[in-house]
């Protein structure tokens, strides 16, 4: 009677132990672990690590968050060599960042604890090896995020956990495309699966150079080289010194999380990037030679909110260039070469509502009256540094002030001066100038007493 009651409360207590264990590692971790036959000091400790995360397990110092009630492992740029334990987090991550580290190998079983896991950003480390067993587990994931490293060779066999992979990114690693790699591109080849690591492409062998692995022909990767004939071979990367434009998605890091968002910042560049994703929220130019902005240059960028242009050599926004961002809220055009802003480029932004113009050399002539229109209209833009840099008498002189002076002594003449004068003036500009300034001819004339609060609206630094 006694052995059998001691045999049931112990029996009571594993019990007890297990649910605990089951809840906290979410759904039935430890039955796939053992399932698989990971390692043992992978499986090992699960229910061990308190709600308040035992330092112990703490030693990389990730931060978690919680974003649209999603909870982030954020993991990067921690010098990290390996994938951090499992239980280094006190709620289960749905999407973990590990980009910029310097893992070089994924080993079998790597992730076993992560099963929850949508998104895995493994971006910019060293990684050459991906042992088979690397993503055993991550059936939920959607979005693995591997450009960036140093992988030549990757068995298709390692994507097999993976069945709900929706964005793979293999781009810039040097794939040797080879027989080893045939089972990967064709798996890449799938009609459904096509929108796969659309970028990535062949650095070796030289005849393939350039290929993107979605397009190579699976059959050419087991030929062997014919030594003759590979001299003749160009480079299909420079086919005849035609130079296109640079590609956003390779020449800038992406980062899916928290926010999509494109870093091409200080990459020499001097045009911008073709092809940023429609999706992409945040892009950071800055620091660049872009000289121009052309028509067009950010057509298809519909989700961008910030858009960074500091410190680039911009003389000229071309019309049309800033169009279509209808969800723009921050510009910054800091530090350029700046003289006016040309009629109707900035007609599109409806939600803009910061506008960073400093360190640029604004000229107080006729042709910055439309910037300061398009504010006065604006009132919800907060704009920083609009400031004349020349004519000498206008030097260090907000422009607003400079706009309201050329107005101020006689205002009906000057307009109509301009009127009859300038045969140029663009009628919309007109149209802008007079509603600006009150609308009717009656309101123009008391200057002083015009509308206060228009002065009010447009904050200064
Ligand atoms: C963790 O962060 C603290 C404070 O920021 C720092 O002093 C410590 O060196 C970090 N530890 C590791 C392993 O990075
Ligand atoms: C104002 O100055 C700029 C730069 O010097 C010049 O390109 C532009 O034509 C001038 N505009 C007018 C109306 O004079």
């Amino acid at each position: 009677m006694h052995a059998t009651s001691s045999v049931f409360w112990t029996l009571l207590v594993l019990l007890l132990l297990s649910t605990t264990e089951m809840k906290r590692a979410g759904r039935g971790k430890g039955l796939k672990g053992a399932r698989h036959g990971l390692p043992r000091d992978r499986v090992r400790g699960i229910g061990r690590h308190g709600r308040s995360g035992t330092p112990k397990f703490m030693a990389h110092n990730c931060t978690e968050s919680l974003q649209s009630r999603d909870v982030f492992l954020d993991c990067q740029e921690r010098g990290l060599i390996a994938v951090p334990s499992s239980k280094s987090w006190a709620r289960e991550p749905k999407h973990l960042l590990l980009g910029r580290n310097q893992i070089r190998v994924l080993r079998d079983g790597a992730f076993a604890g992560f099963e929850g896991l949508r998104s895995l950003d493994l971006q910019q480390n060293q990684i050459s090896v991906v042992e088979e067993g690397a993503f055993q587990g991550l059936w939920r994931l959607k979005t693995l995020l591997l450009q960036h490293n140093k992988l030549s060779t990757l068995s298709e066999e390692a994507l097999i956990p993976m069945p709900n992979l929706q964005y793979l990114r293999l781009y810039d690693n040097p794939w040797k495309c080879v027989c080893s790699l045939e089972s990967l591109v064709q798996t890449l080849q799938v009609p459904s699966k096509r929108h796969l690591a659309n970028h990535a492409r062949c650095t070796e062998p030289l005849r393939l150079k350039g290929k993107r692995l979605r397009t190579v022909d699976p059959e050419f990767l087991c030929q062997e080289s014919d030594p003759g004939t590979q001299d003749d071979q160009t480079d299909p990367l420079e086919p005849s010194g035609i130079r296109t434009k640079p590609d956003a998605t390779t020449s800038c890091h992406a980062y899916l999380f928290p926010e999509p968002r494109l870093d091409c910042s200080h990459r020499g560049l001097t045009e911008v990037p073709s092809g940023i994703p429609s999706d992409i929220v945040h892009v950071d130019l800055s620091h660049n030679s872009i000289r121009q902005l052309r028509a067009r240059d950010f057509y298809g960028a519909r989700s961008l909110r910030t858009l960074n242009l500091k410190d680039n050599d911009l003389e000229q926004l071309e019309k049309a260039s800033l169009s279509g961002l209808l969800h723009l809220r921050e510009l910054d055009l800091s530090d350029n070469d700046l003289h006016f802003v040309q009629h109707g480029v900035l007609e599109d932004l409806y939600f803009l509502s910061l506008l960073k113009l400093g360190g640029n050399p604004w000229v107080c002539n006729y042709s910055i009256h439309y910037m300061v229109y398009w504010l006065r209209l604006h009132s919800g833009v907060r704009q920083f540094g609009l400031q004349c840099r020349s004519p000498v008498e206008h030097t260090g002189e907000r422009v607003e002030k400079y706009v309201d002076s050329y107005y101020r002594g006689c205002p009906r003449e000057k307009l109509q001066g301009r009127e009859e004068s300038e045969e140029e003036t663009d009628p919309k500009l007109w149209e802008s100038l007079q509603e600006a300034q009150g609308g009717s001819e009656e309101e123009l004339e008391p200057s002083h007493l015009r509308g206060p609060q228009k002065y009010k609206i447009i904050r200064l630094s």
